[in-house]
């Protein structure tokens, strides 16, 4: 087993939103620090005027084909050409606005693995199945489509994401407990696939900011975020990246 080597992230994701004005004031001024991964998840029209910036560049999305006639879809390799290290895969919003399956979604995660990139997995589960308190369940089968299609190897080279979707967008950010426990039962399922899932970055998403960033953190197995909103905002983002390092 390898040593336990987890470094926090923090990976902004900028959904549809933003402009090179504003993605300017991102390159100009960040500054991340070595004691963590600091990346942003641009729309692909901004990834190429990103690549001066002091963060690893992201993408919010990928085809799961490596090209062909899919008109208005973009080839991980297209991204890789453009120094993209991540790329966010099943997130809420796509798996909802596009009908991602889960089998989709894996099929996606194995593409972004086969060129040497780094899938950022989203999982989470929507409102009803919280109050039925059967999340566990609903996280573990979305990972389980993964696990089936791409054998337990891919959590050597994935970041998951735990987003819960009633806390996304919404200002309702899950407790520290909350998001602990989840983060906890996704690393103990994980563990039975593969040892060095004891290395796999965990984020938490929804509703992170500055002001509740530092209490999610602090636990066991919340290695960071994956920051919506407060991505768009450099103080905000700046010091969410200050309390993961
Ligand atoms: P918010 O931080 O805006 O809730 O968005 C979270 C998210 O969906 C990140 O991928």
């Amino acid at each position: 087993m390898m040593a336990n080597v987890r470094k926090p992230m923090v990976a902004g994701n900028w959904k549809m939103n933003g402009s090179l004005a504003l993605l300017k004031s991102f390159t100009d001024s960040l500054e991340s620090s070595s004691t963590i991964d600091t990346v942003l998840c641009l729309p692909a029209p901004y990834l190429t005027a990103a690549s001066k910036g002091d963060f690893a560049l992201g993408a919010q999305d990928c085809s799961q084909f490596e090209s062909g006639a899919h008109t208005g879809d973009i080839s991980v390799s297209m991204l890789k050409e453009l120094g993209v290290e991540y790329i966010i895969i099943g997130h809420s919003e796509r798996r909802q606005d596009h009908a991602e399956s889960n089998i989709v979604v894996a099929e996606k995660v194995q593409t972004v693995i086969n060129a040497g990139l780094i899938p950022i997995l989203c999982v989470g589960e929507p409102l009803e199945v919280r109050e039925a308190n059967q999340q566990n369940e609903f996280v573990l089968e979305q990972l389980q489509a993964v696990q089936t299609i791409c054998g337990n190897e891919f959590i050597d080279n994935c970041v998951i994401a735990y987003e819960p979707i009633w806390a996304i967008g919404t200002g309702k950010t899950a407790s520290p407990e909350q998001a602990q426990e989840v983060h906890k039962f996704i690393r103990t399922e994980l563990l039975k696939w593969n040892s060095n899932a004891a290395n796999t970055q965990l984020l938490y998403g929804g509703s992170v900011n500055a002001s509740n960033a530092e209490a999610l953190f602090a636990n066991e197995d919340i290695d960071g975020g994956l920051i919506g909103g407060a991505s768009l905002k450099l103080e905000d983002f700046a010091a969410i990246c200050k309390a993961a390092g």
